[in-house]
């Protein structure tokens, strides 16, 4: 095998070879300086080289859908234990092993250097609390056990050609999970006085509120306080028979009595769409079955008095940063990728909804709307011809990355010939379209 085309067997322990430019990315942690005096983050992706067998026995006592409470509590221990300790440095981690999500570094929103956070969603004033007069910033980073990283390992095992010809089917009892960290301050979430915080090079805080921060524009010199706001699980557990998956949130409780990463309280856990509830079904009455909701945390959001009505569209789940338009399962199932267009080819969230002089949402075509609420299958993709990534936004934005990056260092080494690449990543694909209050 030539040295052009070497299998990653060392992936990123292997400096003293000599690496391709693709490799080198795919090793590559951050793109943004590290200030004097701090550590860099370092990416894990010696991923598994073999897939495990699909075993359908669950990884998790507790029935997540007569019990979720306690299955939520049960999975928040697995994805923490050996981490906490470790400051969450999977390399660290004795008791399990957790690895990161390739190329997320590529992109103005990719990764930053002291924790490999990604930029998530800036929260327009006033959406979560009725305190908060500026647009807050929400980074994350991801983790996924060996049995998910194994679906990592088998696309990237060639870094100079990763595989997506398929539809990807994480086996049976994958975990990822994400903490969030959020630059709010005490008078904006009053909640998260006392959360654990990190420090990270986050995008400038415009001086004008009303704007919102460009993710390509970092902080430099000293790093920015973040605390821990929201952490978020995803399970693929067979007894979610609809589409394979169960989601978790939960948020910070700095009222609930506990410190560190155990203030963390449960949200809700949601193992479906809740295809049937339309706008109509909502208005007389009828409410998301799918879905457990933790009624005191609940409560608290409503203390806010921020506008955002309910967590997840029409009382589905979604996290505390996520757009309440939306819903996990909602954007998670249109993780796919186009290999005719090669793009993603659909938007991650539904139309935005009319807003009316009494603050409630209004979707502008119902049907059109719908279309994000069905429930898609596990490994199977939301548009015709493109190929799943069963749920994995980060996966695909990975992918996603690496072909942004091909294309263009394609266009530079040809000699820059014919017109750029047009880059392809949606601007504010994350955030989806914009509410104005
Ligand atoms: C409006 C879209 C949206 C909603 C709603 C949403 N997410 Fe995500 N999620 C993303 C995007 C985009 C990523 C990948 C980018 C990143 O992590 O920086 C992601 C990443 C993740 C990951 C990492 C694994 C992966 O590859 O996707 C997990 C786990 C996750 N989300 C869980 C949840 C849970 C649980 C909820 C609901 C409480 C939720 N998400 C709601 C957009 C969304």
């Amino acid at each position: 095998m030539s040295d052009q085309h070497r299998a990653p067997s060392c992936q990123c322990k292997c400096a003293h070879q000599t690496q391709t430019d693709a490799e080198k990315q795919f090793n590559t942690s951050s793109l943004y300086h590290v200030p004097d005096g701090y550590t860099p983050w370092s990416i894990r992706n010696d991923y598994p080289s073999t897939t495990p067998a699909h075993d359908p026995t669950p990884l998790f006592g507790p029935d997540p859908i007569t019990q979720s409470e306690k299955y939520l509590e049960a999975v928040k221990t697995y994805c923490l234990e050996g981490m906490v300790e470790n400051d969450f440095v999977p390399q660290k981690n004795k008791k399990r092993q957790w690895y990161h999500a390739p190329w997320m570094h590529y992109s103005t929103d990719g990764r930053e250097p002291l924790h490999g956070l990604t930029s998530e969603r800036y929260l327009p004033p006033r959406e979560f609390s009725a305190t908060q007069e500026r647009y807050t910033q929400a980074w994350a980073v991801g983790f996924f056990n060996a049995t998910g990283a194994s679906v990592l390992g088998e696309m990237w095992k060639d870094p100079n050609d990763p595989q997506w010809t398929k539809n990807i089917d994480f086996p049976w009892n994958t975990v990822i999970y994400k903490l969030l960290f959020s630059n709010a301050t005490n008078n904006e979430i009053p909640f998260l006085a006392g959360a654990p915080h990190w420090q990270a090079m986050i995008a400038v805080q415009p001086e004008d509120p009303t704007k919102e921060p460009d993710p390509a524009v970092r902080i430099t010199n000293a790093p920015n306080d973040v605390r821990l706001l929201q952490m978020d699980i995803a399970v693929k557990d067979k007894r979610s028979t609809a589409t394979g998956w169960v989601w978790g949130t939960f948020i910070y409780d700095g009222n609930c009595g506990k410190t560190g990463y155990d203030g963390l309280a449960p949200v809700g856990l949601s193992w479906g769409n809740d295809p049937k509830l339309d706008q109509k079904a909502y208005e007389s009455g009828e409410r998301a079955k799918d879905v457990w909701i933790d009624g005191p945390v609940n409560d608290l959001r409503a203390s806010l008095n921020g506008v955002r009505p309910f967590w997840g569209w029409n009382g589905r789940l979604a996290g505390p940063v996520d757009n309440f338009i939306s819903a996990c399962q909602s954007c998670h199932s249109t993780a796919q990728w186009n290999p005719y267009t090669q793009s993603q080819g659909t938007s991650i969230v539904p139309p935005a909804p009319d807003v009316t002089a009494d603050v409630k949402f209004i979707p502008v075509n119902d049907n059109i709307t719908m279309t994000w609420f069905t429930n898609v299958p596990g490994g199977t993709a939301i548009a015709p011809r493109a190929f799943s990534a069963d749920n994995s936004l980060q996966l695909m934005i990975g992918y996603e990355n690496y072909v942004a990056w091909r294309e263009k260092n394609n266009w530079e080494q040809g000699g820059k010939k014919g017109p750029p690449p047009v880059d392809r990543r949606p601007t504010h694909r994350r955030q989806g379209p914009k509410l104005e209050f």
